[in-house]
Parts: C-alpha cells; sequence; structure tokens
C-alpha cells in the first residue's frame, strides 16, 4: 500500500508512526511533513494547502490512500478533489467539514439537532456585536468565525475584555477573514474533555478520552494555544453517559451531515465541557486533535491502516477497536513566547538520549533536518510522549525526558496530566 498523509506536526508525525507499526506492507510518504517524519517516510514538498499540487503528486505516484491530517485542506476541498480523480482519501468533504471550518454553521447545524451548546448569537457588524456584549455581562466568550489554528477563542473575564476581544477580531483582523463574522458564546465551567470517534459515512466508534490543555501556562492561565499537551484515557465521562455523547451528539452530527448531501467519512472529533452529568459541546473539529493523536495512537493496539480503510469503504461495522491497557501523556515544548511572535531555526539538543528510553517518543511538530540537525520551525516543536501504567508513571516519563531535550528559549507547561490525577484521586 503507497500511502501519503498530508500535513506537517505533532498530529502527522503520530499518524506516520502507527502507520508505519501496521502489519501490512506500506510504503509511506508525507506531505510536506517534518525533520520526524522524515525517519520514517518521505518527505515531498508540497505543502498542506496546495491541493492541486497534492492531487497532481498522488495520482502520479499511484497513492492508494491519503490521509489528511490539519483542517485547512480539507476545509479547501482536498478530499473532493482526490474523490472526483478516483483516489481514496480519509477525511471529510468541504461540506461535511464545516461542522469545524464555520462556527456559526456549526452552532446552527446544533441547534437544529438538537444537540446540547452553550447559548450563542453571530454577528457579521462590529455595531450590532458590541451592542450584544453590552447586554450580556462578561465571563463570556468572542470567537473568530473561521480558522485559526486553535487561537481565534478569546474566553474574557471581564465586560473591557471581550470588547477588546471584540475589536481585536473584527476591527484589528488578527485572525485575518476568519474574524469577519464573530460568534459570542454563553461562558461554560467544567471539565473538558476531547471525544474523538472514526466515522464510515455512517457508523461511528469512539476513541478514548483524552484532556487537552489549551491555554499556554501552567493552571490554565494565558492566551489559549493549539494545545500544550494531553493525556489519554482521560475519565471524564463514565462509560453511559459516552453513550449519551455517542447517541445525542457524534450520530446525529453524522446522520444530519449525510441527510444534507454531505456524508462524513473521517474522525469526528466533539470538544465538549462536562459538569456533573451534563455536557455540552464546545466545539467540533473535522479531524484527529493535536496533540490528542499524539496520545491516543500509541495506545491503540488495533492496525490503524485497518480502521482507516474501513472507514473509506464504509465497513466500520467490521471493526472492533483494541487498546493498549496503560495512560500516555504528550507534553508540548514550545518555541519561547508562542502562541505569540516566536523565533525559531534553534538547533535542538538531546533527542537522541530518548533513543535508551523505553515507551517514550517525541513527536516532531514544527522541526526541519538540516545536515542531520534538528532546528526548530515552528511554535509547537515537539509533543514528548510516554506511556505507562498509570496517569502518574507516565507524567513522570514523559517530564524525564522534556529534561533531555534543550534549545534556546524553549518552553512547556509543567502540569500536563495533574488534572487527570485530581480525578483519580
Ligand atoms: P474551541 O476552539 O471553540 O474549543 O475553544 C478553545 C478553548 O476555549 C476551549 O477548549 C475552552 O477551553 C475554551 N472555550 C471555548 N468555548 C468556551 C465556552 N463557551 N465556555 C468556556 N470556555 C470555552
Ligand atoms: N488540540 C485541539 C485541536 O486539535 O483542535
Amino acid at each position: 500500500m503507497k500511502l501519503l498523509v498530508v500535513g506537517s506536526g505533532g498530529r502527522e508525525h503520530a499518524l506516520v508512526w502507527a502507520l508505519d507499526r501496521s502489519p501490512q506492507e506500506t510504503e509511506l510518504f508525507v506531505a510536506p511533513g517534518n525533520g520526524g517524519t522524515a525517519a520514517l517516510a518521505t518527505n515531498v514538498p508540497i505543502k498542506a494547502e496546495d491541493v492541486d499540487g497534492i492531487v497532481t503528486f498522488a495520482r502520479k505516484e499511484g497513492i492508494d490512500m491519503v490521509v489528511v491530517g490539519p483542517e485547512a485542506p480539507l476545509a479547501a476541498g482536498l478530499v473532493d478533489e482526490l474523490n472526483a480523480v478516483g483516489v481514496p482519501a480519509f477525511g471529510p468533504t468541504a461540506m461535511a467539514s464545516r461542522i469545524e471550518s464555520s462556527k456559526s454553521f456549526s452552532k446552527r447545524f446544533m441547534r437544529e439537532h438538537g444537540i446540547p451548546t452553550g447559548d450563542f448569537a453571530s454577528f457579521t457588524d462590529y455595531a450590532s456585536a458590541r451592542s450584544y456584549l453590552e447586554a450580556h455581562p462578561a465571563p463570556i466568550v468572542v470567537k473568530a468565525d473561521g480558522l485559526a489554528a486553535g487561537k481565534g477563542v478569546l474566553v474574557c473575564e471581564t465586560d473591557e475584555e471581550a470588547q477588546d476581544a471584540l475589536r481585536a477580531i473584527m476591527v484589528e483582523h488578527r485572525f485575518g477573514a476568519a474574524g469577519d463574522r464573530v460568534i459570542i458564546e454563553e461562558f461554560l465551567t467544567g471539565q473538558e474533555v476531547s471525544v474523538l470517534a472514526f466515522v464510515d459515512g455512517k457508523r461511528v466508534q469512539p476513541m478514548i478520552l483524552s484532556q487537552d490543555h489549551k491555554a499556554a501556562y501552567d493552571g490554565d492561565r494565558g492566551p489559549n494555544t493549539g494545545g500544550m499537551g494531553c493525556y489519554a484515557p482521560a475519565k471524564v465521562l463514565s462509560q453511559p453517559m459516552l453513550q449519551r455523547v455517542v447517541d445525542q451528539v457524534l450520530q446525529p452530527v453524522v446522520d444530519g451531515l449525510r441527510e444534507m448531501g454531505a456524508p462524513y467519512v473521517g474522525v469526528l472529533y466533539a470538544g465538549l465541557m462536562v459538569e456533573n452529568d451534563h455536557f455540552s459541546v464546545l466545539e467540533f473539529n473535522c479531524r484527529f486533535g493535536d496533540p490528542e493523536a499524539q496520545v491516543i495512537l500509541p495506545l491503540l493496539e488495533t492496525d490503524l491502516l485497518a480502521v482507516l480503510g474501513a472507514c473509506v469503504n464504509g465497513e466500520l461495522g467490521q471493526i472492533a477497536l483494541r487498546w493498549i491497557d496503560q495512560t500516555a501523556v504528550c507534553v508540548v515544548m514550545a518555541s519561547g513566547d508562542y502562541p505569540g511572535d516566536y523565533e525559531i531555526g534553534f538547533e535542538i539538543e538531546g533527542l537522541n538520549r530518548l533513543a535508551n528510553m523505553e515507551d517514550v517518543y517525541a513527536f516532531h511538530a514544527g522541526t526541519l533536518l538540516d545536515q542531520g540537525r534538528v532546528i526548530t520551525d515552528g511554535g509547537r516543536v515537539l509533543g514528548v510522549t510516554a506511556w505507562a501504567d498509570d496517569l502518574a508513571q507516565a507524567m513522570d516519563r514523559a517530564y524525564e525526558a522534556v529534561d533531555q531535550i534543550h534549545w534556546p528559549g524553549a518552553f512547556y507547561r509543567q502540569d500536563i496530566g495533574a488534572k487527570g490525577l485530581v480525578k483519580e484521586a
């Protein structure tokens, strides 16, 4: 099987790593990949957003299946274009991926289908949005409608912060065209959990639950990021509650999109806020989470390639997912000042010391290879991941590994997994 993974982050490195372990014979390509994927696959210098370039490469190379990592090429119609020329692809079409790429579409869809979510209003006009904020005091959440790499969500504790957030999105265009429309949303409290599921157009099979840490600093403080670390499985939902999430959230999305003529194939990711026995959807993503993929995939015992193939062929009913009975923790090491302006181009030192550590792996996110040296090349640089018999051991191992790795300005949260320890106690 010739496989092409699209993307260049930690999620894509984890996908390549898991596909490389498949018992099936595979030849792996990544477009464009990073300094870590180069060790397991052939990096092809085509950007993830270059739909034409990827389609041309896939046809020329005779790729048997394309696995799309990030949301941008999905929203741009990469899967539609691949389907049109007969190349099988794992991921939703542009229409179906609107469940992530337009927050207003997603919120309206939830309202129409009775999917539990916070109250909201959506605006394209700055003056109306301002008056709405005046009538709805903080705490409140202001979100850019379009794709903004996880950073377009501003949780505001004061009225002043809320007005500043609105101005940043609608007047200063901090998130570009993603902010032409804003969503203003009720502030929800509780525990967050990521529920990812494989979908084959009709059926839904949830994966183990995971918990991301989206805020930049310890104790969930500071600006939102793409995700600073993660652990799985997260014990935030009981089995009966997870079944309710499948019945009341995931299956209605898949059924509703199919009825709209936009059948959903790929990973459907629901970000939930959970309080006692109540849950509410914060957002949907149309793909694996990043860093969620880095803790979920190492624990997947079933052959990932078989699962992805079953989704693409509408045969998920024939797959029984099996999971390794361990806990995984991923600590994201980021460039200094991420998610603000940061410097890249530093050599990463110490990665080779991880080779001697069992059940530890550094997934590369923003790196490149330069004459054998690994150089920082993005905001999130590495997802240092460890898996062990319980959460506490996995945390110890992951931080032991992080301690081995250095570059100027590197920063990471010290408390990834701590929320899970509190829950266990
Ligand atoms: P989103 O990308 O919409 O999931 O938002 C990013 C993060 O912002 C979430 O993971 C939450 O931590 C926070 N957030 C988003 N919406 C809300 C909300 N309505 N209430 C409280 N926190 C929120
Ligand atoms: N970790 C959150 C996301 O992938 O959107």
